[in-house]
């Protein structure tokens, strides 16, 4: 998932979320594909802090940011949110890790990551050599995990916001996800909010009945803000084998097929709880599409999948959302939803 500017397998996932979203309405861009100055102001405050852009990275889908910086100045993004760290390096699953399926992708990559001391160590301080605000994904298999990870990370520079991935397997409780229990998100949402000087926004899973208990959850453990959504548990089977197509058997859908399941999801939390702020994602693809995910009710919106396709989607999308502020009149991201 990092390495999209080199090498057969990168260029292979590429080729693969190309050939899957041909049919999506291409970028609305300004002829440069860059952020232009102008009388639409783009900012937005997360977490205390303005943000250049509403358009940030999705955890997983933009690595430590290094390889996409090949493609532009990462300033012109509104942060990163970097991959899920935990607090030893995991592995991650058995290849194959990836699938194509209609308008989207399935992965089980378990996590694969090298561990929150590497973060600090390299990806940190490059990514605050780039100057580009970071949102830390954490995540991890044990309360107590969560929270060590979370304490390695207090005062680290450049970082406005955690934000926890809670659909992992918690090992505590029969291996079931934090994210699928309103009472195991609290509990986990509480034990690393006391570790933290910056907001904490949780990342919530769409596989639950009600996705608004588990925010409330999240909300009355003390997050500031909630992430929605991760992807869409899924499968695929090989039918000349018979044998399920991932190493890791089900995996995460992305991409397009799950744009409404997103924008459904950000829409019912933010009605729920309507000064919460919300980085909302799934599926967001162009201007259009992080359009609709702000006027659901998202604060920021993030990009995840749609990197595979144009590493430059990011800064394509911020562009995009500018032009149909300024042929409208529309001045401002508040204004914008204000007019929604
Ligand atoms: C290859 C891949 C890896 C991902 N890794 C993570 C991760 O480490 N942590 C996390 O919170 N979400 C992870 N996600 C989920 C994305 O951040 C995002 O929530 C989801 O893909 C929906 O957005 P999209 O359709 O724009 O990709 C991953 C998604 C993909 C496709």
């Amino acid at each position: 998932m990092s390495r999209m500017s080199s090498g057969p397998a990168v260029h292979q996932e590429t080729e693969m979320v190309r050939q899957i979203d041909r049919n999506a309405e291409p970028p609305s861009s300004s002829p440069e594909g860059r952020v232009r100055r102008g009388p639409v102001d783009l900012s937005v405050a997360l977490a205390g802090v303005t943000l250049r852009t509403p358009i940030v990275s999705a955890s997983g889908c933009f690595g430590s940011g290094r390889e996409i910086s090949e493609f532009y100045d990462l300033r012109q993004l509104g942060a990163v949110t970097v991959k899920s760290m935990t607090l030893d390096p995991w592995q991650g699953k058995p290849t194959p890790r990836m699938v194509e399926t209609p308008s989207g992708m399935l992965n089980a990559i378990g996590l694969q990551n090298k561990g929150v001391e590497y973060f600090l160590q390299y990806d940190l301080r490059w990514l605050n050599s780039a100057k580009v605000p970071v949102i830390a994904s954490i995540a991890g298999n044990t309360k107590d995990e969560f929270v060590r990870v979370a304490d390695r990370l207090r005062g680290a520079p450049g970082v406005i916001a955690i934000e926890a991935n809670i659909s992992c397997p918690n090992l505590e409780d029969k291996d079931s996800m934090f994210s699928h229990d309103a009472k195991a998100t609290a509990a986990v949402i509480a034990a690393i909010r006391r570790q933290l000087e910056v907001p904490l926004f949780v990342k919530l899973s769409p596989n639950v009945t009600s996705i608004t208990e588990i925010a409330g959850a999240a909300l009355d453990s003390g997050a500031q803000g909630l992430s929605l959504i991760n992807t869409v548990v899924g499968m695929a089977i090989d039918i000349e084998t018979g044998k399920p197509e991932l190493g890791g058997v089900m995996g995460g859908l992305s991409g397009p097929a799950i744009r409404p399941i997103a924008v459904r999801a950000v829409y019912e939390v933010h009605q729920a709880f309507p000064d919460v702020p919300i980085i909302g994602m799934g599926g967001v693809m162009n201007a259009h599409d992080a359009l609709e995910m702000l006027m659901a009710g998202a604060t920021v919106v993030a990009v995840g999948t749609a990197n595979f396709v144009n590493p430059e989607s990011g800064i394509e999308i911020a562009a995009g959302m500018e032009k149909f502020m300024a042929d409208r009149g529309i001045r401002n991201v508040a204004q914008l939803k204000r007019s929604a």
